[in-house]
C-alpha cells in the first residue's frame, strides 16, 4: 500500500493526538503518504481532508481535543453516503482507512466496508472505555483523573458541611470512569448502569445505605457516585429525590465534559502512541475490518465484530469496593 488514511470521530478523547502522531510517523517510516480526514466521517463526505506530514504532529502528543477535528455524522447509515466516501477515497487512492472513534464510528466502518475495497482497521478512541477486546481505550486515564480531581475538591466542600454529593460521571451506558472513580475516590456508594437490578436505581436502598453509614459514623460527608443516562433527569433530579426523603442536605455535581478534556495522563499517551502504530502495521500487513487494540500490555489485532460485544467490568474491584462500603446487601 502507499496511501493511508486518518480521522477522529465521535466523542474526542484524550490522546487522540497522540494516536494521530503515532500514525504518521510510523507511515512516514514505512514511507506510506498519510491524509488527514477532518471532522470525522463528515470530512469523507465533503473531501475535507490535509496532507499530514512528521512536522504536522510535532509537539501535539500533549494536547487534548483532536486536531483533525470530531463530529458525530448521523448520515453516514445511507448507502448514498457510504458510496460517497467510498468513491473520494478512491479518488484520493487511499489503500487504507484508519479510524480514531467508539463503537458509533466502527459501525460506520463496517458500513462503509460494504461499498469500499480498501482496508479499514479503527482504533479505540474514548473515555467511556466500552469497547471489548482492548483492556482500555484512548482517554479513559485521562477522564478517571480528571474525575478524581474534581471529586476530591468536592469531599472537601462535602466534608466541611458534612453533606452528601452525588457526583455524575460520563461514560454513555457503561460504569468503567464510575468504577474507577468511585475506587480512586473512596465514594460510599457506586451507582452503575452494570450493577442496577431492572436498570433501576433503588432509591429506598440508597436511603438506607446513607443513614445506616451515618449512624455507624456519626455526621460525616458522603458521595454517590453515579453515571448519566441512569435516572431520569439525572444526578439534579435524583439529589432532590434523596433531599425530600431525609433531613441531611444533598446536592449534585455533573462533571461532564470537562472529562473529555485536558492534557492526556501517560498512560493514555503511551496507549495511543502504541495503538497508533500498531494500526499502520496490521494496514500494511493486509488486515481488514480489525481494531488495534492491548491486552494484558501487549497489541492485539481484534475482528471489529468482537469489539461491539459487552464489556464486563472488573469484578474483583466492583466486589471489594462494595464490601468496603458493605453495599452487598443492599444494592443486590
Ligand atoms: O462517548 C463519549 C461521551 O462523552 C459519553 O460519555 C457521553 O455520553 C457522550 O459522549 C456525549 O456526547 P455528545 O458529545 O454528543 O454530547
Amino acid at each position: 500500500i502507499k496511501r493511508i488514511a486518518v480521522l477522529t470521530s465521535g466523542g474526542d478523547a484524550p490522546g487522540m493526538n497522540a494516536c494521530i502522531r503515532a500514525v504518521v510517523l510510523t507511515a512516514h517510516t514505512l514511507n506510506l503518504q498519510v491524509i488527514g480526514y477532518r471532522h470525522g466521517y463528515n470530512g469523507l463526505l465533503s473531501r475535507e481532508c490535509q496532507p499530514l506530514h512528521p512536522g504536522d504532529v510535532f509537539n501535539i502528543i500533549q494536547r487534548g481535543g483532536t486536531i483533525l477535528r470530531s463530529a458525530r455524522c448521523p448520515e453516514f447509515v445511507t448507502e448514498e453516503s457510504a458510496h460517497r466516501a467510498a468513491k473520494n477515497l478512491d479518488d484520493m487512492q487511499i489503500d487504507a482507512l484508519l479510524v480514531i472513534g467508539g463503537n458509533g464510528s466502527f459501525k460506520g466502518m463496517q458500513h462503509l466496508a460494504k461499498f469500499w475495497n480498501g482496508k479499514l482497521i479503527g482504533m479505540p478512541g474514548t473515555i467511556d472505555n466500552d469497547i471489548a477486546g482492548t483492556d482500555a481505550t484512548i482517554g479513559y486515564y485521562t477522564a478517571i483523573d480528571t474525575a478524581l480531581e474534581a471529586i476530591d475538591k468536592v469531599r472537601d466542600t462535602a466534608d466541611a458541611f458534612e453533606r452528601i454529593f452525588l457526583i455524575e460521571v460520563m461514560g454513555r451506558h457503561a460504569g468503567f470512569i464510575g468504577l474507577a472513580s468511585a475506587v480512586g475516590s473512596g465514594a460510599e456508594q457506586m451507582l452503575l448502569p452494570e450493577l442496577l437490578e431492572n436498570g433501576q436505581i433503588d432509591v429506598d436502598a440508597v436511603v438506607a445505605h446513607v443513614e445506616k453509614t451515618r449512624a455507624a459514623r456519626g455526621k460525616c460527608s458522603y458521595i454517590i457516585v453515579t453515571t448519566e443516562n441512569l435516572y431520569p433527569g439525572g444526578a439534579t433530579a435524583l439529589a432532590a429525590e434523596l433531599n425530600r426523603r431525609m433531613k441531611v442536605d444533598c446536592r449534585a455535581a455533573i462533571l461532564g465534559y470537562i472529562q473529555r478534556g485536558g492534557s492526556p495522563v501517560s498512560l493514555d499517551r503511551i496507549l495511543a502512541t502504541k495503538l497508533g502504530a500498531y494500526a499502520v502495521e496490521m494496514a500494511v500487513a493486509g488486515q481488514h475490518l480489525m481494531m488495534a487494540g492491548e491486552h494484558h500490555g501487549e497489541v492485539v489485532a481484534v475482528p471489529l465484530e468482537e469489539t461491539f460485544a459487552s464489556k464486563p467490568l472488573d469484578p474483583y474491584l466492583v466486589r471489594i469496593q462494595r464490601d468496603f462500603f458493605d453495599l452487598l446487601k443492599l444494592q443486590g
